[in-house]
């Protein structure tokens, strides 16, 4: 069986990043304070200066990940004013141009919250997981996450198209998801 190793660096990521060679992490998954949320347990940060202030540890970030790893930043957005701030979106296009590629999205499902604080919106139930990488052909194991769709997925798949049978590579090139 092959031995797994595991160190853990304590400290603020923008020094220790620093420690970790180019090219060389598989996965960063991270969760980054809330903007000016939960600042005594987490530090906040203010939505205005986020994405001046989130840059230079995503530039680290694309530094030291491999070129087939992936970066998934969990991140929420904030509203300000009685509108959603826009640093989420920012942070995304400020992120491609530093060299990132976004390239899939996920939730993370908050079961246990309620709607009914504010009269003008409803409570999200979900956070963004945003995933980025170097480049398009990233190891990504779907198989391993799959759980059984239950009976309907019988009467369902009965109706794919020929086109849905088939995992479509045209868009990432040849010799995509091979381990
Ligand atoms: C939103 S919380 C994430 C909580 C974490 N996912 C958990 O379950 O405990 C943000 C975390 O980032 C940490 N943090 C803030 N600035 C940091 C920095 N510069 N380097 C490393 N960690 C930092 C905070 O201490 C806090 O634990």
């Amino acid at each position: 069986m092959k031995k797994t190793e595991t160190s853990l660096l304590l400290g603020d990521c923008r020094e220790e990043l620093k420690k970790l060679a180019d090219n060389s992490i598989d996965l960063v998954f991270t969760s980054p304070p809330y903007a000016d949320s939960r600042s005594n347990t987490y530090g906040g940060i203010s939505p205005d200066k986020y994405v001046e202030w989130f840059l230079p540890v995503s530039k680290e970030l694309l530094r030291v990940l491999k070129p087939t790893g992936t970066f998934v930043l969990n991140i929420k957005e904030k509203v300000v004013s009685g509108e959603r701030h826009t640093y989420v979106i920012e942070l995304i296009l400020e992120m491609k141009k530093q060299g990132w590629l976004w390239t899939e999205e996920f939730i993370w499902h908050k079961k246990n919250s309620y709607p009914g604080k504010w009269p003008n919106r409803f409570r999200d139930s979900w956070e963004r997981l945003l995933q980025f990488n170097k480049e398009k052909h990233f190891r990504m194991y779907q198989e391993e996450v799959m759980v059984p769709m239950g009976d309907w997925a019988g009467r369902r798949l009965k109706k794919l198209s020929e086109t849905d049978k088939v995992r479509d590579p045209s868009n990432v090139g040849s010799g995509f998801g091979k381990k």
